[in-house]
């Protein structure tokens, strides 16, 4: 392999590192860390006090739950409680997602084959399409949809029954769900990220399941570099296992944990390569900004849409950037976190909306 190569390769392994979807075989081993009931469930306390009221009020009442709808960014947790709302009911669970259903017909076969009680998870569900999210209306409202056979003119529609059955929709993006969908859910959980403890007891949890001896240090300091996501947690416990394994004694420790994330380029407050080199650039070449997204993606040697959707969500989220109508700035902390001193006079207008585009 040539070494550019082997660069790009690294590259692609390391981004994959920190970045909050799930991919590959990577969901095998999400399958085994995943928790089956509530109570196994960690924080998210709101989302689990509210969903349990809601299952076992249906559970009295011997009915299928009010169908629910799960927000919030990627690897917090949604699938994992669609999951375990089918299991705490007791009903099988019927997976599918919004770029899967195409047609309304799609769709249609879907919602036929339903029995009683059944639970349909449809992930990403801000991506369906039109005609099926109209279908869908149908389908969660009145148990019925119509069934178009034929085509056009000679085309008949023929209403369907379908038994009652419970949608759980999950979306990164609950703004892009249009209103009459949005409010055909009887209950909405948008989930947070979770703090450093809750992180804490995620990797002791997984290390556990995994047969990973680890201190409590090791486990802090794998939660404290996971950007408060527990996909990202259980990632960052696999890769410091390989190390523990392959250059200590297989005990994930501190200093075990530290060297192996510093190898990987994780840093302590979770930033990776990009969004080091991100506040970097700002800071050293532009003086802090403003400056375009465009030229900020150019100087780091990336696609615009990867600066904008992968990086600058966590930089925003944790006050090192912000997003100005006059372009980008680095804040004090980004400033701080480069062991950099934040100029005096390039502090931001402040007059300028200060959160936006
Ligand atoms: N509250 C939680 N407690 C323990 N593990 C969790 C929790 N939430 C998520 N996980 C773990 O994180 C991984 C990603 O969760 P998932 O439900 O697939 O996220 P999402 O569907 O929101 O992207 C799963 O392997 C699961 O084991
Ligand atoms: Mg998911």
């Amino acid at each position: 392999m040539h070494d550019e190569e082997l660069a790009a390769a690294e590259e692609t392994h390391l981004r994959s590192l920190t970045a909050a979807e799930a991919e590959g075989d990577e969901r095998a081993v999400e399958a085994a860390l995943r928790p089956r009931t509530l109570d196994e469930v960690v924080g998210q306390s709101r989302v689990r006090a509210q969903l349990g009221l809601v299952l076992e009020a249906a559970r009295r009442r011997g009915r299928a739950p009010d169908h629910v709808l799960l927000s919030g960014p990627p690897g917090l947790g949604k699938t994992t409680l669609a999951m375990i709302i089918a299991g705490e009911m007791g009903s099988p669970l019927r997976l599918t997602s919004g770029p899967a259903i195409t047609h309304a017909g799609d769709l249609a076969a879907i919602l036929s084959g339903m029995n009683e009680g059944d639970v349909l998870f449809v992930d990403e569900i801000h991506r369906m399409s039109r005609p099926a999210e109209e279908m869908l209306y149908m389908a969660m409202e009145d148990f019925r949809v119509d069934v178009v056979i034929g085509k056009g003119p000679g085309a008949t529609a023929i209403p369907l029954d379908i038994p009652p059955f419970t949608l759980v929709g999950a979306t990164t993006r609950a703004g892009l769900l249009p209103g009459p969908l949005r409010d055909r859910f009887g209950f909405t959980g948008h989930l947070e990220f979770y703090e450093p403890h809750e992180l804490d007891r995620i990797v002791h949890r997984s290390a556990g399941l995994l047969g990973v001896e680890l201190t409590g240090e090791g486990a802090a300091e794998i939660a404290s570099r996971s950007r408060g996501t527990p996909r990202i947690a259980n990632r960052l416990l696999r890769r410091v296992r390989d190390y523990a394994q392959v250059k200590a004694d297989g005990v994930v420790t501190r200093p075990v944990s530290q060297a192996a994330l510093d190898l990987y380029e994780v840093d302590e407050l979770g930033l990776d390569r990009l969004d080091r080199a991100v506040i970097d650039v700002l800071c050293r070449r532009f003086g802090g900004g403003p400056v375009g997204v465009s030229t900020l993606a150019v100087a780091v040697g990336e696609e615009r849409e990867t600066v904008e959707e992968v990086a600058e969500p966590f930089l925003v989220r944790n006050g090192f950037l912000a997003r100005t109508p006059r372009g980008r700035i680095a804040t004090p902390a980004a400033w701080e976190h480069l062991g950099l001193a934040a100029p005096v006079v390039a502090a931001p207008s402040v007059d300028a909306p200060l959160f936006e585009g």
